[in-house]
């Protein structure tokens, strides 16, 4: 069962593109995760250039919890230049079958685990074959190896395609006070229309909080911030968590403090002309 906290631990940049935990370092986030309510995982083969997932298997493995009391989202489908398994010359996509499906079991092993919660492919290819990746979707969900299905980073048109093949569960797009398209794109409604939980990457615009040269923005987190006696990562993640459509938020920092402060945020909801006092800013204009 996926816990009801809107909240998943992203691991991206607890590997070695981040914090380069050691392994009671990655048992610590873990068991701290579970303790707050979120038993949600966010991982990719890419991560640490391929290697995050196994040393957030080594971890799982050493704590010996139970299967069922914590999810793991996986993706695949990029493959990063120079790097062990596949030594591509350049970055680029792969949305093959073949390739679909030798990721997720190369993942299943790093993982040390039988099966992954959810599986989305990372980025929409230009060499997409829609049926090739439908059936590679279905072949994962038919043999067991993972639970559920989705897509990450596709267009409205590219979800509405490739959901004429297969139902999906799951879409992971960006969205934050920084990029806040998915509130106009239709990808959201898209998401309620079409029953797919939609999930949030880089709700803090990937870090830029607080760095940020946009001073009207700056300023209305930090009014906010003061009228909801929150911290500015929370209003960023109120911001996305208000909207009446539930999406996930994946968080990307690697502090456990500050893992907590965006559990606790699920204690509040912004007033909707707040919510719009930070659209206004996001967006440098008032709505038409
Ligand atoms: N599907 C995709 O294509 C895709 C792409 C990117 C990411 N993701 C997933 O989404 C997750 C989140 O993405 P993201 O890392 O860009 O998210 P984010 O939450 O927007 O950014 C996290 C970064 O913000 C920093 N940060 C600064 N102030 C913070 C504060 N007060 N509270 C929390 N963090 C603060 C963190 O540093 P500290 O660590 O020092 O707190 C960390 O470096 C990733 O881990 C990954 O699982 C998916």
């Amino acid at each position: 069962m996926m816990s009801n906290i809107p909240y998943i631990a992203g691991t991206m940049r607890w590997g070695t593109w981040g914090a380069n935990f050691s392994t009671a370092q990655y048992c610590k986030a873990i068991q701290h995760c579970l303790e707050q309510g979120i038993t949600c995982f966010d991982g990719a083969d890419i991560y640490g250039h391929y290697t995050t997932e196994a040393a957030f298997g080594k971890a799982l493995a050493e704590m010996g919890l139970e299967r069922d009391k914590y999810q793991i989202i996986s993706k695949a489908g990029i493959l990063l230049p120079n790097a062990a398994p596949y030594f591509a010359q350049l970055k680029h996509y792969n949305t093959s079958k073949a390739h679909l499906i030798s990721a997720v079991q190369r993942s299943l092993q790093d993982l040390q685990t039988d099966y992954l919660d959810i599986f989305l492919v990372h980025r929409p290819s230009p060499l997409m074959h829609l049926q090739e990746v439908a059936e590679a979707l279905t072949y994962l969900l038919q043999n067991g190896l993972v639970k559920k299905v989705g897509v990450s980073n596709f267009s409205f048109e590219q979800v509405e395609l490739l959901s004429s093949y297969l139902p999906l569960d799951c879409h992971q797009f960006e969205c934050s006070l920084w990029r806040p398209q998915a509130f106009t794109n239709g990808v959201l409604h898209q998401c309620q229309q079409k029953n797919i939980q939609a999930m949030v990457w880089g709700p803090l615009g990937g870090g830029v909080l607080g760095q940020e040269n946009q001073e009207q923005l700056s300023k209305a987190i930090a009014q906010m911030a003061l009228k909801y006696k929150v911290s500015a990562a929370q209003i960023a993640y109120l911001f996305i968590q208000s909207h009446p459509i539930s999406m996930q938020i994946v968080t990307g920092t690697t502090q456990l403090e500050r893992i907590t402060e965006a559990a606790n945020t699920t204690a509040y909801t912004l007033a909707e002309s707040d919510w719009f006092t930070l659209y206004e800013a996001a967006m440098g204009q008032e709505v038409p």
